[in-house]
């Protein structure tokens, strides 16, 4: 049998008004994506790419067209189970960090899970393994100011996965770094997908970046104009990229997680189960990511 996509985008317009001017900043846009692909996005700035992301982590609603996550539905979600999708299926990461500089590295890494049932005690163990695998552990006590870019880069990184998402959306996560922090960010990503297996879907600017996908969607004006499948999508390693700069080696990018390899033929039911025990703690259902407490020791650091 064929394999179920993680992503199905079907025929997917939207249109945004600004007064009396329409903005057409998707028009039919039909793809799949599947589990475990490295996908980037690439075209000029406004061609529609950051909106194409924001609808697959159900932040706005299409116009006309469908996305289906596993199989589900997003328009069929209500709110509050929209919300659930984005804390348990989707981790996000953004050219700005958008860390709470109020916080610590491991209060900013943990707090998603704040909002699920799960001991102080043990989201601070979770939080504590992600920093390692980020290689960034001497850190835990810095607040964001006191870090360098490409570090809160990868605190956010850390902090998007710390609900076990299935699918990983960076929008531009090295805009904001300079070369080697940019590197550092995406060697990190590159592994997280080569060997934790996670769905990455890349947006960037850098050509060089491109030989890193899987596939290559290519936009334009709101439309996929190309899709190019690369067969030896590289590893940094084989790019000749030094792999023991400042990060860890790549190797130490290692999530223990043996969930991820499999694309199940129907939405996972007891996962979504799962989530939806999740209470809502308060009304604030943005930004937010929960766990179940069954899942809670998938994302291991392994060393
Ligand atoms: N909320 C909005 N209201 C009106 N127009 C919008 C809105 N969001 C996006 N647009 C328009 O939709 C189009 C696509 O925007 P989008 O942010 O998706 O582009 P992009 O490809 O991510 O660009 P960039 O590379 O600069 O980030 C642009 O013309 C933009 O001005
Ligand atoms: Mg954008």
């Amino acid at each position: 049998m064929a394999k179920a996509p993680v992503i199905k985008i079907n025929n997917l317009s939207k249109k945004f008004m600004l007064g009396d001017v329409e903005v057409q900043a998707l028009q039919s846009v039909s793809l799949e994506i599947y589990s475990g692909e490295f996908i980037v996005f690439f075209g000029v700035s406004g061609c529609g790419k950051s909106t194409l992301m924001s609808m697959i982590a159900g932040l706005q609603p299409p116009s006309t067209g469908s996305i289906l996550i596993r199989g589900e539905d997003l328009a069929k979600l209500n709110s509050n189970e929209l919300a659930q999708h984005r804390r348990t299926k989707i981790g996000m990461v953004f050219q700005a960090f958008n860390l709470i500089q109020t916080m610590n590295v491991i209060e900013n890494i943990s707090l998603p899970l704040a909002f699920a049932r799960i001991s102080k005690g043990r989201r601070i163990k979770r939080a504590e393994n992600l920093l390692e695998v980020v290689g960034m552990s001497k850190y835990k006590n810095r607040a964001p100011n006191q870090l360098s870019g490409g570090q809160q880069q990868r605190i956010a990184i850390a902090r998007s996965l710390v609900a076990n998402p299935w699918i990983i959306l960076a929008d531009e996560p090295t805009g904001n770094l300079d070369s080697k922090s940019a590197d550092d960010v995406m060697r990190l990503l590159v592994s997280l997908n080569r060997k934790s297996k996670r769905t990455v879907i890349l947006i960037t600017h850098n050509p060089d970046y491109l030989q890193f996908a899987d596939r290559v969607f290519y936009m334009q004006d709101g439309k996929v104009i190309k899709v190019e499948a690369n067969a030896h999508a590289v590893t940094f390693n084989e790019k000749g990229k030094s792999a023991t700069s400042s990060a860890s080696k790549e190797d130490d990018f290692v999530i223990d997680d043996d969930t991820k390899d499999e694309v199940p033929d129907k939405p996972n039911t007891e996962e979504t189960k799962a989530a939806s025990d999740i209470p809502e703690e308060n009304g604030n259902t943005e930004n937010t990511t929960g766990e179940s407490e069954n899942k809670e020791e998938e994302v291991e650091a392994k060393n």
